[in-house]
């Protein structure tokens, strides 16, 4: 790649050339985020991936979350700027080990937070993200049993929340694991007028504390709607970006890992760079590709969830 191109520019002719659109999580480094047709958090971009127009989705975020797109558009072109760009979540449920969970739980509807893969999604019956989980559990009748896959955190929240106890599956994301409950109590008493906003994949340690849990649009939009001028926000390091741009005037301090080695960026989101974004637009790989009988599978769980979310 010639250090004499200005991506910013090749990237804009490369969209127009080839109809293509870019959607961008806000875990993507800033660059990424600057240059994207869209950003927002799981389910706004899985909207986004359903209903456009453009040939080509250049998903900038990570692989399930690119895979949602194609099983929700398969005629589109789905690229994405990393194919090693993975999620800690969506490891944690293989597929044959998450058959044999839902076999000994017989009778059970399986709720699947987005962040698994296609093969997960297949054997569900409803997808949540972070911000419909609540009312996709609410949509099912009180005395149904529930399997939730794969976030434990995410779970426990939920059946604090909704009262309903659900089976839940042993997973966590890697960056949300990480705060330290200590030092965000001494931060929060370094700045008392400070709001601690949290994504609801961090621990119960941290989220008894916060004042606001949400997924990032959520957060995103608190932070720039509420009175509070300081945030102290537990989540990927990358929102930090938007809420800067959205709220020039507040005070945004990112909640402190609990090991000083620890970063609250995510190695798989960070795994894109403006550079992989252009070349993957220019060679148009890598690519999402799946077999039809899985996206077929996948696909009834994501609807129904957008159904329940409109
Ligand atoms: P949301 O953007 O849907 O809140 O998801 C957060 C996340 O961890 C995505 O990987
Ligand atoms: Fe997965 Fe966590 Fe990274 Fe999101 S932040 S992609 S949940 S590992």
């Amino acid at each position: 790649i010639n250090p004499a191109l200005d991506l910013f520019h090749e990237i804009e002719v490369l969209k127009k050339e080839k109809n293509a659109v870019v959607l961008a999580h806000y875990y993507q480094e800033p660059d990424i985020q600057d240059v994207a047709d869209y950003i927002g958090d799981s389910l706004g971009l899985a909207q986004q991936a359903a209903k456009t127009s453009a040939d080509m989705i250049v998903f900038a975020g990570v692989h399930f979350m690119a895979e949602t797109a194609k099983i929700l558009n398969p005629s589109k072109k789905v690229v994405l700027p990393d194919l090693k760009a993975g999620c800690s979540l969506a490891d944690s449920a293989p597929a044959a080990a998450f058959k044999a969970f839902k076999e000994q739980h017989p009778g059970h509807v399986v709720i699947s937070y987005i962040n698994c893969t296609a093969d997960i999604k297949a054997m569900s019956d409803i997808i949540c993200t972070s911000s419909n989980a609540q009312k996709i559990i609410e949509s099912v009748p009180a005395d149904q049993p529930i399997i939730f896959a794969p976030d434990k955190n995410l779970g426990a929240y939920l059946i604090k929340k909704t009262g309903r106890d659900m089976v839940l599956w042993n997973g966590a994301c890697m960056v949300h694991e990480i705060f330290s409950q200590q030092k965000i109590l001494k931060l929060k008493a370094q700045h008392p007028d400070a709001k601690l906003i949290a994504h609801p994949e961090c621990e119960e340690a941290i989220l008894q504390y916060a004042d606001y849990i949400g997924s990032t649009t959520q957060l995103l939009k608190f932070a720039v709607t509420d009175a509070a001028n300081k945030f102290i926000v537990a989540t990927e390091t990358g929102i930090l970006h938007q809420m800067q741009k959205d709220a020039p005037g507040k005070t945004f301090i990112p909640a402190p890992p609990d090991n000083m080695c620890a970063c609250n960026d995510c190695p798989h989101m960070k795994l894109n760079t403006l550079e992989k974004l252009y070349l993957c637009m220019e060679y148009e790989q890598p690519e999402i590709l799946m077999d039809e009988q899985i996206r077929l599978a996948a696909l009834k769980p994501i609807q129904r969830m957008l159904e329940i979310s409109k």
